[in-house]
């Protein structure tokens, strides 16, 4: 079967690589030449050399330019072409057509993964004093997931108040991202001085341990805890869950997405289970969520 025949229908006019047959150039943008084109949406923002090579880079994490709002992605690209060391976005593609390596390292200057350790206290204060608690009293042995990630902070981060109410040991922690590369980071659990910022000092030598130059997560915090990288939209982690944190994500995404997954993640919340979200970001159109904290939604119980 044709090659052509796998590839998204936008990207078929593109001519890739074919590494068996020692193809010199990955290949060759024919739009400029294609004629006038139906816009689709994001394009106002994106040049055509910008929206097919950012959707092609795209696409091969797994994700869909449509997702996403255009804006934000136009933002990312200067990033993406200086991390990769090329001139152009066309460049990127080219180069990482003939090294895949690369590919990771462009889709991460792509995507915004700001993060850090217990980000909007307040948020953090109200899931150790009320909300795990709660979750704890319940006997059962709590799923947690958080899905973007990122390198792991706003996990550790949960697991640290879990640690210190005792429980960590009965709890399913997940952390997911679409970026490789950071979930790569978050299982060694390593952080620089600055990433390490906003443990608590009296818990910074409880729960990580330090070379001098950076810092590790402790094995007792790390044990246990799972990191998948996915596309959080096409790929629902299986069963119900009891916390889900899913925060500072949505609001790159366009709203019919953004609604999509709230959809999902209200289905994967068990009944009374709670959706953490971020400080700008609310799940419109999920029916069951009923907010109980600034950023914090619990799912109605029947
Ligand atoms: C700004 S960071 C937020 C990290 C963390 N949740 C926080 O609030 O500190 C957004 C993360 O979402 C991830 N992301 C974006 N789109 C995604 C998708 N479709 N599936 C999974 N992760 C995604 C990015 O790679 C990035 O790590």
């Amino acid at each position: 079967m044709s090659k052509l025949a796998f590839m998204p229908f936008q990207y078929r006019h593109i001519t890739f690589p074919d590494a068996t047959r020692g193809d010199r150039l990955p290949f060759n943008f024919t739009t400029q030449d294609a004629g006038p084109k139906p816009k689709r949406e994001g394009e106002e923002d994106l040049s055509g050399d910008e929206y097919e090579s950012v959707g092609w880079l795209l696409d091969k994490a797994g994700l869909s330019i449509s997702d996403y709002r255009p804006e934000t992605i136009k933002r990312r690209i200067p990033a993406c072409i200086r991390a990769v060391r090329v001139a152009t976005i066309r460049d990127v593609c080219t180069t990482a057509g003939r090294h895949p390596e690369l590919l990771r390292t462009a889709i991460s200057a792509l995507m915004i993964g700001v993060s850090s350790f217990f980000r909007d206290a307040s948020v953090f204060e109200t899931l150790g004093r009320s909300i795990l608690p709660q979750l704890l009293a319940d006997g059962s042995w709590p799923r947690i997931w958080s899905a973007g990630c990122s390198e792991g902070a706003e996990l550790y981060s949960v697991a640290m108040l879990l640690a210190e109410q005792g429980a960590l040991p009965r709890c399913e922690l997940l952390g997911t991202d679409c970026r490789a590369d950071a979930i790569a980071r978050a299982r060694a659990g390593t952080y620089t001085v600055e990433g390490i910022k906003g443990v608590p000092d009296n818990w910074l030598p409880r729960y990580f341990i330090t070379d001098g130059r950076g810092w590790r997560a402790h094995p007792s915090l790390r044990t246990g805890m799972q990191w998948r990288s996915g596309n959080v939209l096409n790929t629902p982690e299986p069963g119900l869950w009891d916390l889900i944190l899913c925060r500072n994500m949505a609001i790159y995404l366009h709203a019919p997405t953004a609604g999509r997954l709230w959809a999902q993640l209200e289905q994967s919340l068990r009944p009374g289970g709670v959706l953490v979200l971020g400080k700008a970001e609310r799940p419109h159109g999920a029916t069951t969520l009923r907010p109980i904290a600034p950023c914090i939604f619990r799912r109605d119980r029947s």
